[in-house]
């Protein structure tokens, strides 16, 4: 078709688009463009803000890596990631769902360890934290047999791959679940961190007046198979970042109960008060299990990293 005009081109390209053999691509592209060229209409996009975001996305790629992924920060940052998790989970979003986002940290192959023991490996101070963990079904039978993988970040703030003074695979651990859906175990209060802002993420985040801050949290990827894959977080309730985070992954069900005790511990004769307790009951969906590509496959070389803090604005 001749374009006439600016409302042509749209009428042009869905007309094209019908070629599509595919249906649920003919959909999703035709959605897209529609929404796309009416964006356009109404912020009245000028040319040299369309060169500005062809830029940026092409800075997204250049900011990627084996090791980091910014378009996946960038979805992120934007809350897309989890209207996904929350579209798609959860009875597609019709109840609560202790579905959440992946992060970039997971690593296959954590090591297996026995309910009730320890994921810190190397000397890592700060407050004691004990674990408990229930897995049921939606009708709240116990799904024995699991495999719970944890992953959480240092009370410095780091992973053990970004950081050279923790062991390889501290405060990551595969546990089983038992008869009663039940994992156990001991570790450290994780702190929240920063998301490295060199990039167009953090070009966004600084023209928003948005810090770049995640509250602390626990990470857990469930495996059983005829369940969907349980990728879920639970969230500190004192982080000063619960309301903003940077992810905006935390949900209300996922606010963990963690319990600060001043008491003596009768759990570990080492353990100093303050100490931690949190217990929380996942429930899987019925599904495919299946295990996403890890997004990291070892420890990096070298230093920390050092990524500045954003102060939001006022
Ligand atoms: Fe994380």
């Amino acid at each position: 078709m001749i374009i006439g005009s600016e409302k042509d081109v749209t009428t042009a390209v869905l007309s094209e688009l019908k070629r599509t053999k595919n249906p649920r691509l003919r959909e999703i592209l035709s959605a897209l463009v529609r929404r796309l060229h009416d964006f356009a209409r109404e912020v009245k996009l000028t040319e040299e803000e369309f060169q500005a975001a062809i830029g940026y996305i092409v800075a997204l790629g250049k900011h990627t890596s084996e090791t980091h992924n910014e378009a996946v920060l960038m979805s992120g940052s934007l809350g897309f990631s989890t209207l996904i998790c929350l579209l798609n989970n959860g009875n597609r979003g019709q109840t609560e769902t202790d579905a959440n986002l992946l992060g970039p940290f997971w690593r296959m192959d954590s090591p297996p360890t026995p309910n009730g023991s320890s994921i810190v490996r190397s000397p890592t101070p700060g407050p004691a934290l004990f674990v408990e963990a229930w897995f049921h079904d939606a009708k709240g039978k116990p799904i024995e047999g699991a495999e719970v993988d944890i992953w959480q970040s240092s009370p410095e703030g780091f992973y053990e791959n970004q950081d050279p003074v923790q062991a390889d695979m501290n405060l990551r651990g595969k546990f089983t679940t038992d008869e009663n859906g039940h994992i156990g175990f001991r570790s450290v209060k994780p702190a929240g961190y920063p998301i490295p802002i060199d990039g167009p993420v953090g070009e966004l985040l600084r023209a928003q007046g948005r810090h770049n801050m995640r509250p602390a949290h626990l990470h857990f990827l469930v495996y059983k198979p005829s369940f969907k894959t349980l990728i879920s977080q639970l969230y500190v309730p004192d982080d000063k970042h619960i309301e903003t985070d940077v992810q905006f992954g935390v949900t209300r069900l996922l606010i963990g109960n963690y319990l600060r005790h001043a008491e003596p511990c009768n759990r570990a004769a080492d353990v100093k008060p303050p100490w931690y307790s949190l217990e929380h009951t996942f429930v899987m969906e019925k599904g495919t299990a299946r295990l996403p590509k890890p997004p990291i496959t070892g420890k990096a070389e070298g230093e920390r990293p050092a990524i500045p803090h954003l102060e939001p604005a006022e």
